[in-house]
C-alpha cells in the first residue's frame, strides 16, 4: 500500500533533525506499489529517503522521495550451520540484529545499534568494530526503475569496499533496493580484535553473542550522540584511505597517530583523529557542533538548517587540510 504526503516537513525523518521540505514523499511496501508510483514515467528528480539517518538536506528537496516501510524478517533457507535470511527494506537494522542475536545466529553481532533500515545497509555498506554489511550479504533485490523489473544482485556484483557499493555509483538513481538477504552462521566466530571490544566483551563474562551485542552497544552508547536527543547522521566525514607516502610524512611528525593497514599497501586514517588534533573536538558556531567525545560527528545543537551544517562541515575540512594536507570527505549524502 502507498501513502503519499506532499510538502511534508522531513525534521521527524532525517536525524540532524533539519527542517527541510519535500514537495513530495511516498511511503512503499511492495515491488507492485513501485510499479505503480512509476508507471507514468520517472520522475525528474526522486531518491530513497530510508532511515534518514546518513542523509543532510541543505535546501528543501524539490522532487519525489520514497521511503520503505515493509518489515518483514524470515529465514529462507537453514543447514544447521548456515542461515540465510531475508529482510525487507523497512526493518530497523537494529531489529535485524537482534532478531538474530535471539536465535544464536553469528554474523552482524557487531553492527549492533547502527542506526538505519536494512535497505540502506548495502548502500553506505555500514560497518563498524571490524565488520561491515557487506561481509554477510549475500544478495540484494531490487526494483529496475527503467525497466519496471525485479532484479536480484549477488554480492559479488555489489561492489563493497569501505563504505562505499554500486549502489552509490552505477546503480544511482536506477534502482530501489526492497529487501536484504544476509547468510549468517551457527558456529560462533566472534570478532573481537576492533579497540575496546574484547575487554567490554570478558567483563561481561566471554564472547557469547548476547555479550559481543551488549559490549558493542555500550561502546556506542559512551561514544556517539543519541540522535535522539542531539541532531546528527553519525560518522559524517569518511576516514581517509592515504598513500604510504603521505601516512610516512605524518607519522614522522605524529607518530601516535592511528593509522590501519587498507587495500592495495594504502593506509587507513582516523578522520576523527584528525579533527580532534586540528583541534576542533568540541567546537561549536552558532547552532552547529564537532562532538565532544567522537570528532568525526557533526551535531545539531538545536534548529540548525542543513545550510549551516554544511558550511561549518567545509570549515572542518579546510581545517583538516591545512594542518594535515589532507583531504577528508563527507560520509553523509548531502542533498
Ligand atoms: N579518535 C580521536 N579523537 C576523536 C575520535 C577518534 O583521537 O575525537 C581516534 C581514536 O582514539 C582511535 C581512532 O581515532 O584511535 C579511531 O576512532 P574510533 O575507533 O572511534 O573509530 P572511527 O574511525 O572514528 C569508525 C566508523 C564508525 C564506527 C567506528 C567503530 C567511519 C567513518 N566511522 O569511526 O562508524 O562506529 O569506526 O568501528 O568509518 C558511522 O559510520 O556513522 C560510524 C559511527
Amino acid at each position: 500500500m502507498i501513502r503519499e504526503f506532499h510538502h511534508i516537513d522531513l525534521r521527524d525523518r532525517n536525524s540532524f533533525g533539519v527542517a527541510q521540505r519535500a514537495e513530495r514523499l511516498v511511503e512503499f511496501e511492495t515491488p507492485a506499489d513501485l510499479r505503480e508510483l512509476f508507471a507514468d514515467g520517472i520522475p525528474e528528480r526522486w531518491t530513497v529517503l530510508s532511515g534518514g539517518n546518513n542523509i543532510l538536506f541543505t535546501r528543501d528537496y524539490d522532487g519525489m522521495l520514497l521511503t520503505p516501510v515493509a518489515r518483514g524478517i524470515g529465514i529462507v533457507s537453514d543447514d544447521g550451520e548456515r542461515v540465510r535470511v531475508r529482510a525487507e527494506a523497512g526493518v530497523e537494522w537494529d531489529d535485524l540484529v537482534e532478531w538474530s542475536v535471539e536465535r544464536g545466529l553469528w554474523g552482524i553481532e557487531n553492527l549492533s545499534l547502527i542506526p538505519g533500515k536494512a535497505g540502506a545497509a548495502p548502500v553506505q555498506n555500514i560497518g563498524a568494530y571490524g565488520c561491515e554489511a557487506g561481509d554477510s550479504i549475500e544478495r540484494v533485490e531490487m526494483y529496475c526503475v527503467e525497466t519496471g523489473a525485479m532484479l536480484t544482485l549477488d554480492a559479488a556484483h555489489c561492489g563493497f569496499g569501505y563504505r562505499e557499493s554500486v549502489f552509490k555509483h552505477s546503480l544511482k538513481g536506477r534502482v530501489v533496493i526492497t529487501a536484504v538477504e544476509l547468510l549468517l552462521h551457527r558456529t560462533p566466530r566472534p570478532k573481537l580484535g576492533y579497540g575496546d571490544v574484547e575487554r567490554e566483551v570478558e567483563a561481561r563474562g566471554g564472547a557469547t553473542l548476547r555479550n559481543i551485542r551488549e559490549a558493542v552497544c555500550a561502546i556506542r552508547r559512551a561514544k556517539l550522540p543519541d540522535p535522539g536527543v542531539l541532531g546528527n547522521a553519525g560518522s559524517f566525514f569518511k576516514n581517509p584511505v592515504v598513500g604510504a607516502d603521505t601516512a610516512a610524512r605524518l607519522l614522522a611528525e605524529f607518530p601516535d597517530m592511528p593509522h590501519y593497514p587498507a587495500p592495495e599497501g594504502r593506509v587507513k586514517l582516523a578522520a576523527g583523529w584528525l579533527i580532534d588534533r586540528a583541534g576542533l573536538k568540541g567546537h561549536r558556531e552558532g547552532r552547529v557542533g564537532v562532538h565532544e567525545r567522537q570528532a568525526l560527528v557533526l551535531v545539531n545543537l538545536g534548529g540548525a538548517t542543513g545550510g549551516e551544517v554544511i558550511a561549518f562541515a567545509r570549515k572542518v575540512q579546510e581545517a583538516v587540510h591545512a594542518r594535515f594536507g589532507i583531504a577528508i570527505d563527507t560520509e553523509v549524502n548531502i542533498l
